[in-house]
């Protein structure tokens, strides 16, 4: 028994928040923000839309395609650092909105890893036997602990949702490895200083700006680019593939150049990497799932195909996963 996905879904805001909108706020313009990342747009929530608004139309979506009702769900993972609320999880708030009452629900973080992370667990617990059918969401509204006024990270981020229905599945499709990693002693490289048990909310996180992300961007972008190749060919090596089994890499789109990069070091030709961040920028733990349903709406995926998720972030977080489709 594994898990095998049998739907997908997207929800991305509709407003939607150019380079040149970004240049209005801080000293950046469209030509540098495409060379150094590739990103052209992204989408950003409106007043009154939360993770968890995101995380139910990307559900719904989902189900849809699956053919499953919320009350056969076993489990819901959402993986998330955008919370609606620090508790309760986010998961319980989808749950609650498309009344799945019979699933237990719970948050992953993993930062950027954290759907794969999510997808990882959900695939262990039905091969345990205890879940036959996992929603797994991946969905953040980053543009509320983004800091508008920094030009080294504001220009990355966007928000929106991705999300997969896995079942249970005895045949010869679905997840086969996974590789989950993580290295804390790297925290402070990228983070989100308050609130929380060491800030909690007062007028020094006001005043020093600590409800917003920190990031060393040229560090990050070295780690990502080493640590997605190990993952990628680890997962490879375990299921006795090679990289020139590779079907399609969807990789998590943070920055066009770390993409190419892992493309190249894999040998991979442009056509078998899917790339959407040039619409949607860096999304953290929606943007595997989100890319994965636009490349399974649009006819990338093909039955039997050998399909391969590679993430890095924060943590330091990194995880691949391989599957056939
Ligand atoms: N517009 C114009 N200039 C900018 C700028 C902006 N938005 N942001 C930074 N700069 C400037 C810097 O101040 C620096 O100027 P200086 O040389 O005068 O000091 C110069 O551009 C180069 O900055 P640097 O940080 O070296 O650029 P970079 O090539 O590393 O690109 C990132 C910056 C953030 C795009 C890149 O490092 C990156 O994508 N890193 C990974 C981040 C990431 O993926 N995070 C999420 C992980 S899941």
């Amino acid at each position: 028994m594994r898990g095998r996905v049998t739907g997908t879904g997207s929800a991305v805001p509709e407003k939607v928040l150019t380079n040149f909108d970004i240049k209005k706020l801080v000293d950046t313009s469209d030509e540098w923000i495409v060379t150094r990342s590739g990103i052209k747009e992204r989408r950003i929530a409106s007043e009154g839309e939360f993770t968890s608004t995101f995380a139910t139309r990307a559900a719904l979506n989902a189900l849809q395609m699956a053919g499953v009702t919320p009350e056969e769900l076993d489990m819901i993972i959402v993986a998330t650092v955008t919370p609606d609320f620090q508790f309760p999880s986010t998961a319980c708030l989808v749950q609650s909105n498309i009344k799945a009452q019979n699933a237990a629900a719970f948050d992953v973080s993993a930062a950027c890893s954290g759907f794969i992370y999510a997808l990882s667990t959900a695939d262990k617990f039905i091969r345990s036997g205890a879940v036959r059918k996992a929603l797994v969401i991946g969905a953040e509204v980053l543009s509320r602990i983004v800091d508008w006024s920094d030009r080294n990270s504001c220009i990355l981020f966007g928000d929106g949702a991705g999300a997969v229905v896995v079942e249970a599945d005895s045949g010869d499709k679905g997840i086969l490895d996974s590789m989950l990693k993580s290295d804390g002693s790297y925290w402070d490289l990228l983070y989100l200083p308050a609130p929380g048990s060491r800030n909690p909310a007062s007028q020094k996180v006001l005043d020093e700006r600590l409800m917003y992300l920190r990031m060393q961007g040229n560090d990050v972008f070295k780690l990502a680019v080493r640590a997605m190749e190990e993952a990628a060919n680890q997962v490879l090596t375990a299921g006795g593939y090679s990289c020139d089994d590779i079907d399609l890499l969807v990789p998590h789109q943070a920055n066009k150049r770390i993409i190419d990069a892992i493309g190249k070091r894999l040998g991979l030709p442009d056509e078998k990497v899917y790339v959407n961040l040039d619409r949607f920028g860096n999304t953290s733990a929606a943007s595997i799932p989100i890319a994965l349903d636009e490349a399974n709406r649009t006819g990338r995926l093909h039955s039997g195909n050998l399909l391969l998720l590679d993430s890095f972030g924060g943590g330091l977080t990194w995880a691949a996963m391989s599957m056939i489709w």
